[in-house]
């Protein structure tokens, strides 16, 4: 399809102006490359914020697809089907957990999971969420979040949501007691800021999830599905989580979201308690199906794991050697965070000049996330232009 001239004009006549975006044309994309309009080549180190793991026009992606809307695009949930039931064994397989529910978003899995801890505890016990979280932003999962500029115009939002410090051992031990339903977790925030939990942090939510008997859930949407080097975040501990939400690429960029339950809450929600018209769209989970035969069945999780250290060792590298502009470097895998002393907005658009497409979050992050077949040569190559961005003057 060809743009009019007036494309971005059109967009602010028809669209509600919930997104700023960003001043390219895109025609196509091509493995980790996004092509424009006017025949600009730019290193997609953003994937449509950790969706296109396999990049763009995955041959397997795409097989499934067209494989399965030949049979038929949609059933109702009134009827079992195959891809669903495929995709839901992987998950289990992959996860360690007992069993699915399939939405088409992030924020649906969040809110599948707040239901089931509601009906589980009753409305009484409180849900421990944390600082610059974010679960989504539906009214549910809003209320779990931990940035103010997301929730400030929205209250009333749901009670009984108490916030904390993330990876403040101290505050877990003065508010985590007998009248704690569920404890929310990224093991790595992506949009408060490629932050990773500490061991110390997980091991005493480990602890008093022995004492209390809590929910603990991880929401592992940006992180899960092979991004950190392992299958899910919460793998890099030692630690098994009672609920995983999983989001973004587990639709091989198609919409679906996964609530899968460990063996203790699967039998929660009975006939009717929950339930979604798209949820588990057949031609998602085939999609899916080629992400997990990609990412786990064929390895490339190891490969994330191996290529991450080397791009988070360089990183540090190139810290070091600008720790008048540098706080932090941190992540796992292809979820990387460099922290900048001042907004990082300048630094993403000086990166864009130079043909490589990546994100700020939280005002000075620079948020890292390519496609998990990124090769050495891609790193090679945001590296070098990393460094020469760095050094010029930037204000
Ligand atoms: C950790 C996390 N949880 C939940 C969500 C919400 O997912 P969705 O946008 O699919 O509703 C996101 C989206 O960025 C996320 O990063």
């Amino acid at each position: 399809m060809e743009y009019s001239k007036d494309i971005f004009i059109k967009e602010q006549e028809y669209l509600l102006q919930t997104y700023k975006r960003i001043p390219i044309k895109i025609s196509h994309g091509k493995g980790v490359y996004i092509f424009t309009e006017d025949g600009k080549k730019y290193l997609d180190f953003f994937s449509g914020i950790a969706v296109n793991a396999l990049g763009y026009g995955n041959k397997k992606v795409i097989r499934a697809i067209e494989e399965q809307i030949k049979k038929y695009i949609h059933l109702s949930n009134y009827y079992v089907n195959v891809p669903q039931i495929e995709l839901a064994e992987k998950l289990v397989k992959y996860s360690g957990l007992s069993k699915v529910f399939f939405t088409n978003s992030g924020t649906e899995a969040t809110e599948a999971s707040l239901k089931l801890i509601r009906k589980f505890f009753g409305p009484k016990k409180k849900i421990i969420t944390f600082s610059n979280a974010f679960h989504g932003r539906t009214y549910g999962s809003l209320s779990l979040g931990g940035k103010k500029k997301y929730k400030e115009h929205f209250s009333p939002l749901l009670p009984n949501i108490i916030q904390l410090e993330y990876n403040n051992v101290e505050q877990l031990d003065k508010y985590i007691d007998s009248e704690t339903a569920a404890v929310y977790l990224e093991f790595i925030q992506g949009e408060g800021g490629v932050r990773v939990a500490s061991e110390r942090f997980i091991s005493k939510i480990k602890s008093l999830k022995k004492k209390y008997n809590f929910i603990l859930v991880a929401d592992e949407v940006q992180s899960g599905i092979g991004r950190t080097g392992k299958s899910f975040a919460y793998n890099h501990y030692n630690i098994t989580p009672d609920l995983v939400i999983v989001a973004k690429s587990i639709g091989g960029g198609l919409p679906l979201g996964a609530l899968i339950t460990n063996n203790r809450y699967f039998n929660v929600f009975e006939s009717g308690d929950h339930g979604s018209t798209f949820g588990g769209n057949p031609v998602a989970c085939v999609a899916g199906l080629a992400v997990i035969d990609e990412v786990f069945e064929n390895s490339l999780v190891n490969e994330v794991a191996k290529l991450g250290d080397y791009f988070l060792k360089e990183l540090k590298m190139i810290s070091g050697e600008n720790s008048d502009k540098i706080i932090d470097i941190r992540g796992l895998g292809f979820m990387l965070g460099v922290e900048f002393n001042q907004p990082c907005s300048a630094i993403v658009e000086e990166f864009r000049g130079k043909g490589i497409l990546v994100n700020c979050t939280n005002d000075n992050v620079l948020r890292i996330l390519p496609p998990l077949i990124s090769t050495q040569e891609n790193i090679e190559h945001f590296l070098n232009e990393f460094r020469l961005i760095l050094n010029k003057k930037i204000t």
